[in-house]
């Protein structure tokens, strides 16, 4: 990505200042984590189980946007069942070996966590599948006609896998997590506790008003809540005197170019050329990748989550179209753009 965008979910590698910040925000048990009700009492369920039955945890399948907490649930879920998680992700298992030497190196009990699960090689996936089913690893050994397969016991582990898109995860190996859930974009209540948590946390003073406001504009995502909260601290500390109050904040935000729901220019920026080149006709992903300058993934995982979300753009068989309630957010006239595309 070329330009950093503040709003972009995702993490941001280069900066390790940020990832710390990640690392000391991150909640560590069920109480902490906020929101997502419906997975915590899911979870909770299965983790009562599996301890009554001294068992590991079926293994957990997460999807969802980047920055919504499918990482943090993951080392929560390790942190209630009292277990050790071991943290890899799919394009870092290049080959079947590098899995057959994790895997063999896990406990009783352990978790391993699988981020981006959707980018595992086939080979490897392979793999896994015996794994994650019988806690067996077939390997092959030796070459040629003298080549035969063994089967290895594994301890008794659970998988944890993480993926913005479960389109993109083989059939088979979907059918193999036991749990299955999907992360939901969080209320503005819950983004506004999030963000009291976290300045808590982080020591600064934020008013109610200020925290209310930066809920609305943190695209309903804990990472982003966390990011700008951090962006308005800083501007708070170097132009007056580190409390946040609204006035500092919206100050901060408009230095930012998020707008009232959280689009920044990149957004508008989409939603602008869709318009100007094709109305409210329905567009393929394709295309708006063309328009925009972005891979059709980056649309497809950072952009269009929150648009379609809160309503801005639908998705028809024939593409995406941008809706009236966007015509009217960026001032618009979508009456008169609609018989524009009748007359043509
Ligand atoms: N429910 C929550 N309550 C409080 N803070 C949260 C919650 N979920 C996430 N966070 C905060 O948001 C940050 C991002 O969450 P996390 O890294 O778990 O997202 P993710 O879904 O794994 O993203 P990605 O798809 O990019 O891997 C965490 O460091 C944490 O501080
Ligand atoms: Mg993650």
């Amino acid at each position: 990505m070329a330009i950093e965008r503040i709003t972009d979910a995702t993490m941001h590698d280069d900066d390790t200042t940020e990832q710390q910040i990640e690392v000391t925000l991150r909640p560590k048990t069920f109480d902490d984590y906020i929101g997502q009700d419906r997975l915590k009492n899911n979870l909770k369920l299965a983790i009562d189980a599996a301890k009554k039955r001294g068992e590991p945890v079926d293994h957990v399948l997460l999807y969802g946007p980047p920055g919504l907490g499918k990482t943090t649930m993951a080392t929560v879920i390790a942190n209630e069942m009292g277990t050790n998680i071991r943290i890899t992700a799919g394009p870092a298992i290049e080959r079947a070996g590098d899995l057959a030497s994790i895997l063999t190196n896990l406990k009783d009990g352990d978790i391993l966590f699988i981020d981006e699960i959707h980018r595992l090689g086939r080979a490897v996936e392979e793999v896994l599948y015996s794994a994650m089913e019988d806690f067996k690893l077939d390997i092959m050994i030796g070459k040629g006609p003298a080549a035969r397969s063994v089967r290895l016991d594994l301890p008794k582990f659970t998988i944890i896998g993480a993926t913005t898109r479960t389109g993109a995860l083989a059939a088979p190996l979907r059918d193999r997590f036991g749990l299955i859930h999907r992360l939901e974009f969080y209320t503005n209540d819950e983004i506004a506790k999030i963000i009291n948590r976290a300045a808590k946390i982080l020591e600064s003073k934020i008013s109610d008003s200020a925290s209310a406001m930066l809920s609305t504009r943190a695209r309903l995502t804990p990472r982003i809540a966390n990011r700008l909260l951090k962006r308005v601290r800083d501007y708070a500390d170097v132009n007056g005197d580190g409390i946040i109050d609204e006035k500092t904040a919206k100050l901060a935000l408009e230095l930012l170019e998020i707008d009232e729901l959280g689009l920044d220019p990149g957004d508008r920026n989409l939603l602008v050329s869709i318009i100007n080149n094709y109305g409210i006709n329905p567009v393929g992903l394709n295309t708006i990748a063309a328009l925009t300058g972005d891979e059709a993934t980056t649309i497809e995982d950072f952009y269009e989550p929150y648009l379609l979300q809160i309503g801005f753009i639908e998705r028809t068989p024939r593409g995406r179209r941008v809706t009236a309630k966007a015509y009217k957010h960026l001032g618009k006239n979508y009456q008169k753009d609609e018989s524009q595309q009748i007359l043509v």
